[in-house]
């Protein structure tokens, strides 16, 4: 069967998108294959990644365009040019319109640092969640990966895998738990079972 042509959207460090080239690499995704990495800033580390896995990069910057419907215009042209069927938000920080989520619909999917429904939603991203997490006092927390829909962090959930939380954590200890023990595990696996279904489906 075909591969799923991937595009892995970023923002900032790229550990989950090295997971899923790692993933690749392995096997573990065989039903598609990271082809474009879209960037929406031009100095995150995980641009540097991409180019030592020899995988395409584009950085969209949306102070170049007018509006967001030109930015997000700018997006389709990229992913249209590359064939793009499925795009995983690896770290995104970016909201994404219902028009843009239209055109991608059941073809998108986002990784997010804890179980949701629990910390998630408008401005719950990165290292905010576990301060959310701790602050709250929970002892268990975890990631999820979902589809995209016009709700942020609102779309069905895909996998979901539990991560503890230990006496003293700082949010920076427990991001890098839940990142190590949840997010690079479950993302990768993920993105291989959507990617077969899209390609089932084609
Ligand atoms: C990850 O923890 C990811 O789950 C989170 O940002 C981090 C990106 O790290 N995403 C969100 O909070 C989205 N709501 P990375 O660039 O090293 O993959």
């Amino acid at each position: 069967m075909k591969k799923a042509n991937i595009a892995v959207f970023v923002s900032g460090g790229g550990t989950n998108l090295q997971a899923l080239m790692d993933a690749e690499r392995a096997g573990i995704i065989k039903s598609g294959t990271i082809r474009l990495v879209v960037s929406n800033n031009k100095d995150a580390y995980a641009l540097t990644r991409a180019k030592n896995y020899n995988v395409e990069t584009r950085v969209v910057l949306r102070r170049d365009y007018e509006n967001s419907h030109d930015f997000e215009a700018a997006l389709i042209g990229v992913l249209k040019e590359a064939d793009i069927d499925m795009i995983v938000l690896a770290g995104f920080m970016s909201i994404l319109s219902p028009d843009f989520i239209n055109e991608y619909r059941d073809r998108m999917i986002n990784v997010h640092p804890s179980l949701i429904p629990s910390f998630c939603g408008k401005g719950c991203y990165g290292l905010h969640v576990h301060e959310k997490a701790l602050e709250y006092g929970v002892k268990v927390t975890g990631a999820t990966v979902h589809y995209v829909n016009e709700i942020p962090d609102g779309g069905k959930i895909i996998l979901q895998k539990a991560v503890e939380v230990h006496e003293g954590d700082t949010p920076e200890i427990l991001q890098k738990r839940v990142m190590e023990q949840a997010e690079w595990i479950i993302l990768p696996q993920a993105t291989e079972m959507i990617a077969k279904q899209i390609m089932e489906n084609k």
